[in-house]
């Protein structure tokens, strides 16, 4: 399945698809690397050498990691792993700087004429530490570098980048996660019909714009730190003909009235913040719901629901792929957070969501169940 064209995507010329098409593949042999070819040499060979030297099996995750880094099929699996993520993103790099020019030209005609929704950046705005210190998962310059006034290059990388290293099954617009979202809740709850709907951390907005596509009558506000992700979300929904209000703001306090929203979602980005942050998204979450509504993160389930060896290979992001905090935020207690931040505990949401598309859901290495994605949250 290709990715669906729009006219602020990158297209790649032959070359360049034939090489991201490679850098695909690869994705996919590091995977199998790391998941099924690590898994054999650590339980024939790393796991009884190491009960042999300390008459125990690995204690946790930590202790199944360094040993698997002592084995050289664990360096051979972890080298491939950066290698493969370094390349993809040079990949994508070149064909959007050959074409940045262009996409500008576009951006800005696109933000002279006539528009559906709409963009507020705020440049007063602090990056927090957790998103800023590092180029998250690699991605050169990060989520918030501007390299020339009214820039959309971080948006373009990230677009084709998310589609490459989804290996596709984010479907054609990278929105299955929210149609999965949506099309779940209408099934589950047929009464709940969200008048306003939140996206926070909605990068150049994929799934939320998925989530919409279920509930095309309401509003759809998304926010993000990063300005040059959201120049080019707005110019790209726009393309799309979707409405939707991008603003640039913090998730961990916004400037939306109490009560404003029915329901407020997150897609794989708390496990990018740290564990302040997320006790403060969930917290302004609660300011902004109005009473009945409902607030739901999709991410990568706590780590003691895999077993130590899945979590290893997941938390590998941590230690190598500039994911920070993937580590900790995973150790979290998730109905903890939502009780925390002042949810009744009988509000609790802990689910499975099954993908809307047969051949989609998570992919990689996220140690969730194939084709669901485990959302946790709560009712106001
Ligand atoms: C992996 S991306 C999320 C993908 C996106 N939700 C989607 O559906 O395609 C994480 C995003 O969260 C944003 N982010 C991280 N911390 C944030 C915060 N405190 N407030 C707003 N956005 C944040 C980052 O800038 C980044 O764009």
């Amino acid at each position: 399945m290709g990715q669906g064209v729009h006219a602020m995507l990158a297209q790649p010329n032959h070359d360049e698809l034939a090489r991201q098409e490679f850098m695909l593949q690869m994705r996919k042999e590091s995977i199998q690397v790391a998941r099924h070819g690590s898994r054999t040499v650590y339980e024939q060979r790393v796991e009884p050498a190491f009960r042999r030297a300390q008459g125990r099996p690995p204690r946790d995750r930590h202790e199944l990691r360094k040993a698997m880094e002592r084995d050289f099929y664990g360096q051979f699996s972890g080298a491939l792993r950066l290698t493969q993520q370094e390349m993809m993103w040079d990949s994508v790099g070149s064909s959007v700087e050959r074409q940045i020019d262009d996409l500008m030209v576009t951006a800005a005609r696109i933000n002279k004429g006539r528009k559906r929704g709409s963009l507020r950046l705020d440049p007063t705005l602090e990056i927090p530490r957790y998103i800023g210190a590092v180029d998250i998962h690699f991605m050169p310059g990060n989520y918030d570098t501007d390299l020339q006034p009214d820039d959309v290059f971080a948006g373009a990388l990230y677009d084709r980048g998310a589609y490459l290293r989804g290996m596709g099954g984010g479907g054609p617009l990278l929105d299955n996660a929210g149609r999965s979202l949506g099309q779940w809740l209408k099934q589950e709850y047929p009464h709940f019909k969200p008048r306003r709907i939140l996206d926070v951390g909605c990068s150049v907005g994929h799934s939320a714009m998925g989530l919409l596509a279920e509930f095309p009558k309401a509003e759809l506000y998304c926010i993000d730190t990063g300005a040059p992700m959201l120049r080019y979300a707005h110019a790209r929904a726009e393309a799309l003909g979707v409405p939707v209000h991008f603003s640039q703001q913090n998730a961990e306090k916004t400037d939306f009235v109490d009560g404003y929203f029915d329901l407020i979602v997150g897609f794989a980005m708390i496990h990018e913040t740290s564990t302040k942050a997320t006790h403060a998204i969930f917290r302004e979450a609660r300011r902004l719901l109005a009473p009945g509504g409902l607030v739901l993160h999709y991410d990568g389930p706590p780590w003691n629901r895999m077993s130590d060896f899945d979590a290893a290979v997941h938390d590998w992001d941590t230690h190598y792929n500039a994911e920070p905090f993937i580590g900790k935020v995973h150790d979290l207690d998730p109905a903890r957070i939502v009780a925390d931040a002042g949810f009744a505990k009988a509000k609790y949401v802990d689910v499975y969501i099954p993908s809307a598309l047969q051949s989609g859901g998570p992919r990689g290495t996220t140690g969730s169940k194939p084709g669901m994605f485990w959302f946790f949250g709560g009712w106001r």
